[in-house]
């Protein structure tokens, strides 16, 4: 029997996978026939972008389980009509790309580049940054992308501290959590990674208090979603120069509007949510073998916690 997999997602996106995902189904053993249109009654597996047409899951009466191409799950995680297993996307690829992006901009930002490699004015005037074991990195967050690049820091001698839900030890990494811990983060973040979900506890987590909790001239990073940061506080940090710069991969609304303050700022670099794309054949890997496993009987991987909803 050929299992049904609905691929509802953006056309653009099925322009990636339409000939990757079959194959790498194939691949692992499995015999499915993947489709962007289907009898809801007939489909088993649904791989799911948030940003497709479909919303209302109860006509999918057979189905056993939605498989998101996100990492981020905050626009299906409490969708009511959800009552299958819901997995994220959790891919090597997707986590490699994150860190590059990330020690990219904590690169630029630690070594000062803009200052030598964007000079106008002719004039010679060489400086010396610190070392990375001198300045103070903080990720907050250090789930699957978090922890990585906290790791990854630590390789290149950077100070890093990690901050999350519950507490955790990494390698190289001071590990903080709770209220206190967050304050602690915070207070030592010259550089300052987001890479949190969105939840309900996390909704401007960045506010105006915990900004002035920050040393004096920090960085911010956020690749994590934009809701994490309160903007019009950001912004008024951004001018007071409290805060340096932030470089901003992920907004409230996305596409940024035209007439965003973010654009024009000189202390704020926009990226358009770029920071981790999702390659569709490493992508193709992990959906594929969660199939294999709902085809087998097998747990299911990176199940999403929906009380938690991440
Ligand atoms: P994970 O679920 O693996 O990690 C989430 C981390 O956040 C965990 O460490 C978790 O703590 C921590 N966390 C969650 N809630 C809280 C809280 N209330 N207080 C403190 N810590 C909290 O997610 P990923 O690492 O895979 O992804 C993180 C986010 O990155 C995604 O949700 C998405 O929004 C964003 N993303 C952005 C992309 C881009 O291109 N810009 C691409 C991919 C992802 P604990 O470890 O205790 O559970
Ligand atoms: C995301 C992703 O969650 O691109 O932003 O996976």
């Amino acid at each position: 029997m050929s299992a049904t997999v609905l691929f509802a997602a953006p056309a653009k996106d099925w322009e990636d996978y339409r000939e990757v995902l079959p194959a790498t189904l194939a691949g692992v053993g499995v015999a499915a026939e993947v489709v962007t249109e289907a009898d809801p009654a007939e489909v088993d597996y649904i791989i799911f972008a948030p940003s497709s047409a479909l919303k209302d899951f109860k006509p999918f009466t057979r189905v056993k389980a939605v498989l998101n191409l996100w990492a981020g799950v905050e626009m299906v995680v409490g969708n009511p009509t959800l009552r299958v297993p819901l997995a994220r996307m959790v891919d090597p690829g997707l986590t490699e790309g994150m860190v590059e992006w990330c020690v990219g901009h904590v690169m630029r930002h630690h070594l000062d580049l803009d200052r030598d490699i964007c000079r106008t004015d002719t004039v010679w005037a060489p400086h010396v940054p610190p070392l990375a074991r001198d300045r103070r990195v903080t990720v907050l967050g250090t789930g699957e992308l978090g922890r990585t690049l906290a790791q990854a820091l630590a390789e290149l001698r950077f100070a890093v501290a990690g901050w999350s839900r519950r507490s955790k030890e990494i390698d190289g990494v001071i590990c903080l959590s709770g209220e206190a811990g967050l304050k602690k983060a915070l207070a030592r973040a010259e550089i300052l990674v987001l890479l949190l979900p969105l939840t309900a506890e996390t909704e401007n987590l960045l506010d105006a208090r915990r900004l002035a909790q920050m040393p004096v001239g920090a960085v911010v990073i956020n690749p994590g979603r934009g809701p994490l940061i309160d903007d019009a506080a950001l912004l008024a940090a951004l001018d007071s120069g409290h805060i340096g710069h932030a470089t901003l991969d992920v907004f409230r609304t996305e596409p940024l509007p035209p007439d965003h303050p973010y654009w024009a700022h000189p202390r704020v670099t926009v990226t358009p949510h770029i920071a981790a794309g999702t390659r569709a054949t490493s992508a193709a890997r992990v959906i594929a073998e969660n199939i294999r496993r709902g085809e087998a009987g097998e747990p299911f991987l990176h199940l999403v916690d929906r009380a938690a909803g991440y």
